[in-house]
């Protein structure tokens, strides 16, 4: 008689257990949420994008107040980022770490408020480009935020991390068991390290297969992907077919050096862009973001961690940020899974729910009109026009492996033209061009060459005045203080 109860019981506790370990038991695909952009949607607009397409994990570049707000009550995940040019100031003085726990976590982690997991402490601080620069300033500016994190009794809650660019690590001959961290880096890994490891915070890594195509005409593409390769790597009994796995193993073999070959991994930053290279389209992006998701949600790991815990992953990005430094490639403005505009670019199931993207609703659109080049205009001076509108607005789809790369020389100027005006807020002035542009309604985009137009936003001026005024009113205070 006992039998089918006892048997009800375990298979309802049974039942409770997955109930309760399933969430954690998956992985999941967050993404990074980006505001370099001349036409930034409403933060209110990306929160429902986030929403719709069931996505709970966000990673903010700062702490931007507008976007903050805008994630409260949602229930969504976020990591808040600390930028490069602050660790200096947090490091060196806990008055200024103190303040900005206060001023970015704290105000809003009262009930109803944003759900801030993660403080990410610098972004990519040991950069082998940056040549040290942040490099010391990594480990004092934690030690102050953890110590502020203490005070305002969120230090259980809130984990400080630092994303690392997959640079910070290397391997001889290629050979993920073969994974050290930079030599001029192992110091500060194992300081950095040990802080994780005693904090409970995971390892934070960017990797951009990507880049490495990008940068080496040699890599073998198809290993890049996750599609089978006849590139594949053999290290001892491990066969690595994508870049992806290799790269994450590497990662895992040098922290193993250091002592902490268990430590949970989190990847900050993975994508593909879509546009402004060669090997930078839609195809290449949707076949990477889409194997990458269902590469991760498997669950099966890498050759070095089969049985790993699930883990998360932070896309790279949410939206194009047509405003960013092009220093990296033309590549860099293009990396959104959404054009700047929250549309989906390509079909893509996250592994959330949903089969595809869903677009962002109720976008407000400047009206449909676009400026281009005047026909009957002479355009033999118009090289310099050209040229402030490009160094204003982005042109980066008209050079080379770009979308509208070949659209002739007119309409390379209209589309310098159009880009101009539309981040002008189509302001008639700044469609004149001493008379060499005219505002038309008809569409002039051509085949796969968006001529876009620009959404009603705040700018990118919205909130920083009030900050810089309250950051101007702390370093009084610093001085005060005679902490300079
Ligand atoms: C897109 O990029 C991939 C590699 O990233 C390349 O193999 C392919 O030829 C490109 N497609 C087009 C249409 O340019
Ligand atoms: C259009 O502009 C791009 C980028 O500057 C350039 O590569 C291309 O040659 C131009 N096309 C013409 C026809 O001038
Ligand atoms: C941004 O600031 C500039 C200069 O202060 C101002 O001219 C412009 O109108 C502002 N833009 C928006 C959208 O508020
Ligand atoms: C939050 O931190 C940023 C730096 O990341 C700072 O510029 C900003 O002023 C802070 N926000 C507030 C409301 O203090």
């Amino acid at each position: 008689m006992l039998q089918p109860r006892f048997t009800t019981i375990l298979l309802f506790s049974c039942f409770l257990c997955c109930w309760v370990l399933l969430p954690m038991a998956e992985s999941a695909i967050g993404v990074n949420w980006g505001t370099i952009s001349s036409h930034r949607l409403k933060p209110s607009t990306v929160v429902h994008l986030l929403r719709d397409n069931k996505i709970q994990k966000v990673k903010l570049f700062e702490a931007d107040p507008d976007v903050l707000k805008a994630l409260m009550g949602t229930g969504i995940q976020v990591m808040v980022g600390i930028p490069n040019e602050i660790l200096s100031l947090l490091g060196s003085s806990s008055l200024a770490a103190d303040f900005w726990v206060r001023q970015n976590v704290s105000s809003y982690m009262a009930k109803g408020g944003a759900d801030i997991r993660y403080i990410a402490v610098g972004n990519e601080p040991f950069l082998s480009s940056y040549n040290g620069q942040f490099q010391n300033l990594v480990m004092p500016a934690i030690t102050n935020i953890q110590q502020s994190l203490v005070k305002a009794n969120l230090a259980g809650y809130v984990k400080i991390v630092v994303p690392c660019n997959a640079d910070a690590y290397e391997s001889s001959g290629g050979l993920p068991s073969q994974g050290v961290f930079r030599p001029e880096l192992t110091q500060i890994m194992t300081q950095l390290v040990q802080f994780l490891n005693t904090n409970g915070s995971p390892f934070v890594v960017n990797i951009y297969p990507f880049l490495s195509l990008y940068d080496n005409a040699d890599f073998p593409q198809e290993y890049a992907f996750f599609q089978g390769t006849t590139h594949s790597v053999t290290d001892g009994s491990n066969v690595y077919t994508n870049a992806f796995d290799g790269n994450y193993d590497t990662l895992v073999a040098a922290l193993g050096k250091l002592g902490y070959g268990q430590m949970p991994i989190v990847i900050g930053e993975i994508g593909w862009p879509s546009d402004g290279a060669v090997g930078a389209n839609i195809t290449a992006a949707r076949v990477f973001n889409q194997g990458l998701v269902y590469h991760i949600v498997s669950n099966k790991g890498t050759p070095l961690r089969p049985n790993a815990p699930p883990m998360d992953v932070y896309l790279f990005g949410l939206l194009d940020e047509g405003a960013k430094s092009t220093l990296p490639g033309n590549f860099e403005r293009h990396w959104g899974i959404f054009s700047f505009d929250g549309q989906a670019k390509y079909p893509l199931n996250l592994g959330l729910g949903n089969k595809e993207l869903r677009n962002a609703k109720n976008v407000q659109y400047l009206p449909s009109r676009w400026c281009v080049a005047n026909p009957s205009g002479d355009l033999t001076n118009v090289v310099n026009h050209m040229k402030i509108a490009c160094s204003a607005a982005d042109c980066t789809t008209l050079n080379y492996g770009g979308s509208c790369n070949g659209i002739g020389e007119k309409g390379n100027i209209s589309y310098a033209f159009n880009s101009y005006y539309q981040l002008r807020m189509q302001d008639s002035r700044s469609c004149e061009f001493d008379g060499l542009g005219m505002v038309t309604f008809l569409d002039p985009s051509i085949g796969d060459c968006h001529f876009l137009v620009g959404v009603f936003d705040k700018g990118l001026n919205s909130s920083t005045s009030q900050t810089t005024y309250q950051w101007w009113v702390l370093v009084l205070l610093l001085i005060l203080h005679g902490a300079f």
